[in-house]
């Protein structure tokens, strides 16, 4: 069961739900949707399935900050850019693990996602793990990345051979899970090679839905509203264990891959000398294998949809690939940060699709947010960064349009800070951002040097939720370009600069 009562945290500020009128005194000031019914609260209109989309309309109504009320609960949603970088104000404000977040304690419990901010495993686990996510780590990680991203392509190989469409993001799920599998926990899935979805992959969509679901009913009906469905996720939550202890299981006594799994089970904090518990490393190990693929998956999808839909972008995305890559049979691991127009559809793909598309941050001491709404120490607020990133002020009036050029470095140095937060903020902002971005950057160029994308002109496209967000039902026709079709000679990039500060923090923003 999710964690839904007030009990105090070892620094004092309360944990569990916490609804906005403990924290927000004047709570009356900030809009709400018309016909709020008594007992149910905004709920008119609404879909258990769509949770976020609805609060996106709703922002759309209500302005930057307006808050929901559902069964009882009160939540306060920002999306205004200059409130959003308030809240990005480390100083005074923090994560905030709450609703969905919460609700995924169960089966991540202290992990590095779902820890809350007093817990000492957080600090550990981040200390231990950082280095595993370095330019220096990513280089090894690379030749892996490779290796499941052929068998991608052998996949659609196949399906172009056929005439068959491709299951989009069914196979970016395939290739982001067994690519962290791999490079995490040297461990192979067999995605490819099955026509069903892996049981993980099913226990972990089962467990991820039902976190959102418990979010859309009443905390005391959820024994009988919810009965199967919990029994459900109690066999799942017992299947993600018993894979992960079968990773861990078999890793013990073997020789090290110098991987994530080795640094969890085998370094100490440079600092205390202490190391991960045997439950931590178990509750790391789902984490890394849910929270580093399933947002990778959908960035990809999303991203191939849009070039699908742009010919236009896709030409000059391509272009860019086989001017840098040449005729090198397989790109080498600074040749995919050169990709900067590839890199720019992906950021415009997440500008528009944050496939993590929100994040909550609370007030460490009573403060006020944007000089205007006083809040409690422990008062908390959801970050829309679907909104947040349409937010006219900073995106200007066509901020629904498609436009990688949005991202060209000229226009990311003179935009407010903080408008851009598809990987959260501050201290608890994603580890895994660097492997993201390069390994969807690899495959996007790998994928438009070998096809063309040709969209289903039916295909409209549909969102869907569970707690991530991924394009719906969305299928490709492929065609293979002719080998002569790449230009042959690389020419040299302007050089990357080599980022010596902390792979997690130092390039957060
Ligand atoms: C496009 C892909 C990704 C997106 C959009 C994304 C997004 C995010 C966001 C928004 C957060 C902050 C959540 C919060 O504040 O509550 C986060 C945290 C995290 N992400 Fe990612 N992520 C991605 C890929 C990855 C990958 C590939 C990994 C691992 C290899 C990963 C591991 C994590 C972990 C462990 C955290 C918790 C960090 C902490 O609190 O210390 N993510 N991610």
């Amino acid at each position: 069961m999710a964690e839904r009562t007030e009990a105090p945290a070892g620094d004092g500020l309360p944990k569990g739900f916490r609804s906005a009128e403990l924290g927000w005194p004047e709570l009356h000031r900030i809009p709400h949707p018309p016909h709020r019914l008594p007992l149910l609260g905004d709920v008119l209109g609404v879909s258990r399935r769509t949770p976020m989309q609805d609060s996106l309309r709703y922002a759309r109504q209500l302005g930057p900050i307006f808050r929901r009320r559902v069964f009882g609960k009160e939540f306060v949603f920002v999306w205004g850019a200059g409130l959003a970088a308030d809240l990005a104000d480390e100083s005074r404000f923090a994560k905030h693990v709450g609703v969905g977040v919460a609700n995924l304690r169960p089966v991540a419990g202290d992990g590095l996602f779902t820890a809350y901010n007093h817990e000492p495993n957080w600090q550990l686990a981040h200390d231990v793990l950082a280095p595993g996510f370095s330019r220096e780590a990513m280089a090894g990680y690379h030749p892996m990345m490779l290796d499941v991203a052929d068998r991608l392509t052998a996949h659609w190989d196949r399906a172009v051979a056929a005439g068959r469409p491709v299951d989009v993001p069914g196979d970016m799920t395939k290739l982001t899970l067994e690519t962290i599998a791999r490079t995490g926990f040297g461990h192979d899935f067999g995605s490819f090679e099955r026509s069903r979805p892996h049981p993980f992959v099913t226990a972990m969509v089962g467990t991820l839905t039902y976190a959102q679901r418990l979010n859309t009913v009443p905390a005391p009906l959820t024994p009988w509203l919810l009965r199967g469905a919990s029994r459900r996720n109690k066999a799942d939550i017992a299947h993600l264990n018993r894979t992960v202890d079968d990773v861990v299981r078999a890793r013990r006594g073997a020789r090290g891959k110098g991987d994530l799994l080795d640094r969890m089970l085998e370094t100490a904090h440079p600092a205390t000398g202490e190391r991960l518990s045997a439950e931590n490393v178990r509750r790391q190990v789902i984490t890394f294998l849910v929270a580093g693929h399933e947002t990778t998956s959908g960035a990809l999808s999303f991203a191939l949809h849009y070039l699908s839909r742009h010919p236009g972008i896709a030409a000059r995305a391509r272009a860019e690939v086989d001017r840098v890559w040449g005729d090198a049979a397989v790109p080498a691991y600074e040749q995919v940060a050169k990709l900067r127009y590839v890199r720019r559809v992906l950021d415009e793909s997440l500008r528009l699709w944050p496939t993590a598309p929100a994040f909550a941050r609370e007030a460490r001491a009573d403060t006020v947010l944007a000089d205007t709404h006083p809040m409690r120490r422990g008062a908390w607020a959801l970050v829309l960064t679907p909104m947040l990133h349409r937010d006219p002020a900073v995106w200007g009036p066509d901020a629904e349009r498609f436009d990688p050029d949005r991202f060209d470095a000229k226009a990311v140095r003179t935009r407010a800070p903080h408008a851009f937060k598809p990987f959260g903020t501050g201290a608890r902002a994603c580890i895994g951002r660097q492997f993201a971005l390069h390994e969807a950057t690899l495959v996007l160029g790998l994928l438009l040097r070998r096809y063309e994308l040709r969209p289903d002109p039916g295909y409209r496209l549909r969102v869907t939720e569970r707690l991530t967000l991924m394009p719906e039902g969305l299928r490709l026709r492929l065609e293979r370009r002719a080998p002569g079709d790449a230009a042959p000679a690389p020419v040299a990039e302007e050089a990357v600069p080599s980022d010596p500060r902390c792979p997690v923090h130092g390039t957060g923003d």
